[in-house]
């Protein structure tokens, strides 16, 4: 582990004095490009512990970008140049000394497809835990029950954990790679339009799913569904061509938008 700084410096300091106290991930002044092309401008946004945030808006506006700013998985791409500041829990995640890897354990990440490994719901899943070195097969037994059962999958799945996860159904596999993620016990969870492939019962168990880690979790969901939006989030951030056009309380953003882009996205006026 790195060293961490606990107390964020001054210039961190001066960004963070407007805040709630509860914010756990800062973004201040975030600017990415894909070689010359600028795909999201100034970007500032604080998401809550213990609260659900989503992240709407037209497709190529920049979501999915802005989710791999968060756990730098940018990084894997060299054409892809980010500025800024993303604080979590006030230490700054692009500076020299933050340890990615910890980041991405602290930092977990759901993709918009279902994408488990070649391997048995029970290897998914113990996958990050051998990598953190657990490797006695009662402590491995417990925590891949105890994610499964967080993730509403585990009574689905306790007589075929050896099975293939790739023999799951869509649905499933969503909630496996939840699972996943939940393993390593991240302190922010992100997800990126989990619901898109789901039935409308799966899509429920997810949301309910949501409702409940949301209590020990900070959660970033990108969705095009807004009744999903509306019925998950507490807070909902609207972007629009790399900007971040408006912020606010759930219900606010859907009952009395203050941007015209906003309300034209929302009711369907859009493009
Ligand atoms: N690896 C990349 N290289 C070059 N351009 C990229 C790359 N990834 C994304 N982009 C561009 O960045 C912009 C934002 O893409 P992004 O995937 O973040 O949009 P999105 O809001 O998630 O869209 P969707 O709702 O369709 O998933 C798009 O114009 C896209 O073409
Ligand atoms: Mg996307």
């Amino acid at each position: 582990m790195p060293a961490q700084s606990s107390k964020p410096d001054l210039l961190q300091n001066s960004l963070l004095q407007n805040e709630p106290d509860d914010v756990v991930v800062s973004i201040r002044q975030l600017h990415v490009s894909y070689r010359q092309r600028q795909v999201l401008q100034d970007i500032n946004l604080s998401l809550r512990s213990q609260h659900v945030t989503a992240l709407i808006g037209p497709s190529g506006c920049g979501k999915s970008t802005l989710l791999r700013c968060l756990n730098r998985l940018n990084d894997l791409d060299e054409r892809c140049t980010v500025t800024g500041q993303v604080l979590v829990n006030g230490r700054d995640i692009y500076a020299v000394e933050e340890d990615v890897v910890s980041l991405r354990r602290e930092v977990g990440m759901v993709f918009q497809r279902p994408n488990p490994f070649p391997k048995s719901i029970f290897d998914n899943v113990a996958y990050g835990l051998r990598l953190l070195g657990v490797s006695t097969r009662s402590d491995l037994q417990q925590q891949v029950r105890k994610s499964l059962q967080d993730a509403a999958l585990w009574d689905e799945v306790r007589d075929r954990l050896h099975s293939s996860a790739l023999e799951l159904s869509n649905g499933q596999q969503q909630r496996l790679v939840i699972a996943r993620a939940l393993a390593v016990q991240p302190k922010i969870l992100l997800l990126d339009e989990p619901a898109s492939n789901l039935d409308p019962i799966s899509m429920l168990k997810l949301e309910e799913l949501i409702a409940t880690l949301k209590i020990n979790y900070t959660i970033l969901i990108v969705t095009h569904n807004m009744q999903q939006a509306a019925r998950v989030s507490d807070f909902t951030a609207f972007m629009d061509a790399g900007e971040l056009v408006e912020f606010a309380a759930t219900s606010d953003l859907f009952t009395t938008p203050k941007q015209r882009r906003t309300e034209d996205y929302i009711t369907g006026r859009y493009g």
